[in-house]
């Protein structure tokens, strides 16, 4: 376990924010997790647990203690003929995972390459993309009880994850420390290339899809639409998709072409945010340290010593401005950190 005081966040959130946290506990181990847990934590101190800080924005100085997740280590179980279980330690980098799967022909979850972050914070908010999401191939996860420093398994069940959303943003919010992720991964795997521009990249560059190229190409994607937060601070979509009634997507088609939309279920579309806020007229918005990206504008990007209120403060213009035109409020997928 590794303790230090008045410690900067700087390179410890992708957003490159300039705060500093009072305490910064780094844990190695499981079992140095469940001792700080125990012998040390002060449960009427802020406290926050910190992957690879790539969701999150720092408005201010931390006046608590970060827990920042270390512990290494992926074991694979055969669980049948068809499937592996890969059990993953909360402080791998998702992406080597990912890596480490594709390299082992373990199929299931090659879209979400070059997603940044840690296993531990991937079921937070069900990480998604391409057409798949964390859910359609989680297994369990074992989690500390924060305040009792208690053992817990967590099955999919357990988890409720939704759209960007599980239990953990919601009745058990900052309530568990997950210590390690298990999937069920395929041996024999069934690609998923049904999501529009990842079935085109690969027709027109007659790529045959097997468990490699589709990695690759999910990460050339990412790499021309989305900014390389080494290069550009930023946390991803700032906003989720919001997910509205067929009825008002259908005002809104008599309102505007080509309103673009995903189904979800009978009564319900998904609407893409970036669209909503191109069609605002705020894509490449840019104020101060602060701006909307000019290829993705659901990206709030940093351009260098911005602080996190002028983040906030384009936040709200956001906000404002497309509940205004649409009448529709956008909700941060981002967790903010005051
Ligand atoms: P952090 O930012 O450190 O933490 C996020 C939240 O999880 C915090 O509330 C934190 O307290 C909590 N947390 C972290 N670790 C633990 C733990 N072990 N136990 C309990 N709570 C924990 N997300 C997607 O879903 N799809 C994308 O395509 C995508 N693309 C992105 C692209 C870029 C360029 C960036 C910067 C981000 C993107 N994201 C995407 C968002 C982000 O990568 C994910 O949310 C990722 O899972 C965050 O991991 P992290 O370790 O950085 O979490
Ligand atoms: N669009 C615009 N203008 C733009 C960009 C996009 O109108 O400048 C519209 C287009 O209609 C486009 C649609 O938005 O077809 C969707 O764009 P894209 O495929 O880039 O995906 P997204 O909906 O903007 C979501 C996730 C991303 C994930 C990608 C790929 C959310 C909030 N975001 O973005 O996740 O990587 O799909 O699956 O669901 C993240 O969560 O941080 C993240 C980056």
């Amino acid at each position: 376990m590794n303790i230090r005081v008045n410690f900067s966040l700087k390179e410890y959130n992708t957003f490159h924010i300039d705060v500093s946290a009072k305490q910064f506990v780094e844990v190695s181990t499981e079992q140095e997790a469940f001792e700080y847990l125990k012998h040390h934590h002060d449960p009427t101190e802020k406290f926050l647990i910190l992957g690879g800080g790539s969701n999150i924005l720092f408005v201010d100085d931390f006046e608590g203690t970060i827990l920042h997740t270390k512990m290494k280590g992926i074991v694979l179980t055969p669980l049948n003929d068809s499937a592996t279980l890969v059990e993953a330690a909360a402080g791998e980098e998702w992406d080597d995972l990912v890596e480490y799967c594709v390299n082992n022909n373990l199929g299931g979850i090659e879209n979400l390459s070059l997603i940044p972050g840690c296993v531990g914070a991937a079921p937070i908010q069900n990480i998604g993309a391409y057409g798949v999401e964390l859910a359609d191939v989680f297994h369990s996860l074992d989690a500390i009880n924060i305040t009792t420093g208690s053992k817990q398994v967590f099955t999919k069940v357990d988890c409720r994850f939704g759209y960007r959303d599980s239990i953990f943003k919601n009745e058990l919010k900052e309530k568990y420390l997950i210590t390690k992720v298990r999937l069920k991964l395929s041996n024999y795997p069934k690609l998923n290339t049904s999501y529009k521009v990842l079935n085109e990249f690969l027709l027109i560059r007659n790529i045959t899809p097997t468990l490699g190229n589709v990695a690759t190409a999910v990460k050339e994607i990412r790499r021309s639409k989305l900014p390389d937060p080494v290069l550009l601070g930023n946390a991803g979509s700032f906003f989720k998709n919001p997910v509205i009634l067929k009825e008002n997507y259908l005002n809104l088609c008599k309102a505007y072409n080509n309103v673009p939309s995903f189904p979800i279920d009978e009564t319900t579309v998904k609407i893409p945010a970036a669209w909503l806020i191109e069609q605002a007229g705020l894509k490449g918005k840019r104020i101060g340290n602060v701006g909307t990206h000019i290829k993705q504008p659901l990206v709030i990007v940093n351009y260098g010593g911005a602080s996190g209120n002028e983040a906030i403060e384009l936040m709200e213009l956001i906000h404002k401005t497309v509940q205004n035109k649409f009448g529709i409020l956008l909700e941060n997928e981002v967790n903010i950190i005051k």
